[in-house]
């Protein structure tokens, strides 16, 4: 049983997934990429590389014939074909001072904050068809978290999409 947890670079998806590696197998979708040469070029404008996400799911298929539960972290892990997909999500501004204390740049900084408000990797996951659970964790610690995610994938209507909104904070940020 192959599980994603995605969202925005800096909601909290590898925190939470270290504390799931206590309990159950997690692959980290850059790290697992970079081993299996399946980076594509290096984006100059995104300062990030590239992921062959065709290649990621061939290489990955095997997993979800398991009945053991396996998390893939990353931001793009719902590109893979898995069978539950759980979005975090954080409000913008908390988002904004953990990817500046990250170093990255004002420009990869808003455009992930855009992403964020847009939903853009909700919209992803849902249209992928894959059962996808939306999770807001601003407030809650990364045990708290990482408990939800637990219920989530033994019930994942407990936790439909659409719960978030972060409209309000488009002319904040734009
Ligand atoms: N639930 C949380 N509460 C407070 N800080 C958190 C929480 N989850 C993550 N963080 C902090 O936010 C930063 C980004 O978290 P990280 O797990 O690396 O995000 P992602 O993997 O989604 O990019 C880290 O500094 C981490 O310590
Ligand atoms: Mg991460």
């Amino acid at each position: 049983m192959l599980i994603a947890i995605t969202g925005t670079p800096g909601v909290g998806k590898s925190t939470v997934a270290n504390l799931l590696s206590t309990k159950y197998k997690v692959i980290d979708i850059n790290s697992y990429a970079k081993r299996n040469g399946l980076l594509e070029e290096f984006d100059v404008e995104l300062g990030s590389y590239n992921v062959d996400t065709n290649k990621l799911n061939d290489s990955l298929k095997y997993k979800t014939k398991s009945r053991e539960v396996v998390f893939l972290d990353g931001h793009l892990s719902h590109f893979v074909n898995c069978d539950i997909i759980i979005v975090l999500r954080c409000d913008p501004n908390t988002i904004y001072k953990r990817l500046k204390q990250r170093g990255y740049s004002l420009r990869k900084i808003q455009d992930n904050i855009q992403s964020e408000i847009l939903d853009i990797i909700l919209s992803e996951s849902v249209s992928s068809g894959t059962i996808t659970s939306e999770i807001n964790c601003t407030n809650l610690t990364p045990p708290e978290t990482a408990r939800i995610i637990e219920k989530a994938i033994k019930n994942p209507s407990l936790f439909p999409p659409g719960s978030v909104d972060w409209s309000n904070e488009i002319d904040k940020w734009f």
